[in-house]
């Protein structure tokens, strides 16, 4: 039995479990997209989708659709579960070659198992295909939502790029960018789920809401984790921001108090964070100012609004288990 004091692994395995229907179906589709690929693809593709994610987007989508007062159409959630997992994944495989990282879920990055050169070209491929999984969707809402999650995706990326060692990055600026890079796609699933659930256009716009607000809080924990700040069983590599030169809250949050020397400081300490010891140091300072815990009061925040949302959802045991998932994201450790 999963209950509140359930942690954020057990309850996303149960609200797996309790889509996993739809999920299997969404399975079945991305792995023949994957084997009926062109030579050079195919087994590639299936290297790729073969190492799983946590399906986050797609579980998310699946209990709002079910917590409709329709029954909704398996096939046409499977097709639009299946282009969110794409998306994601395409974007991965380019975040990877740009973050330059050696792991992901796990086991070596694309790029550094067959180059830049043909990472990039299978993260296009898997891109066209995420788009072609809903081109018949008979909901023209659905395409178009995917299309501009794609394009918030990008734009997202390239606004942290131009801000990557921008020692000045503001608050706003740093929530704009994960809305765009994270928020967006989570936004997208929750929109989709309650398109499909039958619910009033003002309801879809509220879920999309509750989507953007756990996508936000996602990020922000995602960006704890890239300091080990509760981290347990990570499967990809830590310090790749600040080493990567980017600012995220917790930084955010020491500029906000410290002195101006601090400041300087902290700017030369990023500037070094690939020597050993470097980040030890960084997370001391920033630690001394209680930059995690505001950063993770952050996250806790956004995730109260979206469990206010969730709250409002016809009673169901797919939105029940929504509000556990939600109130137990901020727990997560990987
Ligand atoms: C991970 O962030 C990256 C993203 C959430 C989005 C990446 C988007 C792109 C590369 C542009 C769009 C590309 C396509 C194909 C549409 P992170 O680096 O903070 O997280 P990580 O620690 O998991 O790498
Ligand atoms: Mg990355």
């Amino acid at each position: 039995m999963i209950s509140s004091s359930s942690s954020f692994k057990e309850i996303l395995t149960s609200a797996r479990a309790l889509v996993q229907e739809d999920l299997l179906r969404t399975e079945g589709l991305i792995s023949t997209i994957a084997t009926t690929a062109p030579q050079g693809v195919n087994t590639r593709m299936e290297q790729l989708v073969h190492r799983k994610g946590k399906r986050i987007r797609s579980t998310l989508l699946c209990l709002i659709a079910r917590s409709g007062e329709i029954s909704p159409d398996a096939d046409r959630i499977a097709h639009s579960c299946a282009g969110l997992e794409l998306l994601h994944l395409a974007s991965l495989v380019h975040d990877d070659i740009i973050d330059n990282t050696d792991v992901r879920r796990g086991v070596r990055t694309a790029h550094k198992e067959w180059g830049n050169k043909i990472a990039v070209l299978i993260g296009d491929y898997i891109l066209s295909q995420a788009m072609r999984c809903v081109i018949n969707e008979k909901d023209r809402a659905i395409p178009e939502i995917l299309s501009n999650a794609a394009n918030d995706l990008i734009a997202g990326e390239i606004m942290e790029l131009d801000d990557s060692g921008n020692m000045n990055l503001s608050y706003e600026r740093y929530i704009k960018i994960i809305q765009n890079k994270t928020a967006s796609l989570v936004e997208a699933s929750a929109r989709m789920g309650a398109i499909f659930a039958g619910f009033s256009s003002e309801m879809v716009n509220t879920c999309g809401k509750m989507g953007a607000h756990f996508g936000l809080a996602f990020q922000i924990i995602d960006d704890l984790l890239d300091y080990g700040i509760g981290a347990e069983d990570l499967d990809k590599a830590k310090f790749t921001d600040i080493a990567n030169g980017l600012i995220t809250l917790p930084v955010i949050f020491y500029f906000e108090v410290c002195s101006p020397t601090e400041k300087e400081y902290m700017r030369t300490l990023i500037s070094r964070a690939s020597e050993p010891k470097v980040p030890e140091e960084i997370i001391r300072l920033l630690t001394q100012q209680d930059c995690f815990e505001k950063t993770k009061k952050e996250a806790m925040d956004y995730l109260d609004s979206a469990l206010s949302i969730a709250k409002s959802l016809p009673e169901s045991k797919f939105s029940e288990t929504l509000e556990l998932f939600f109130s137990s994201m901020s727990e997560r450790t990987n």
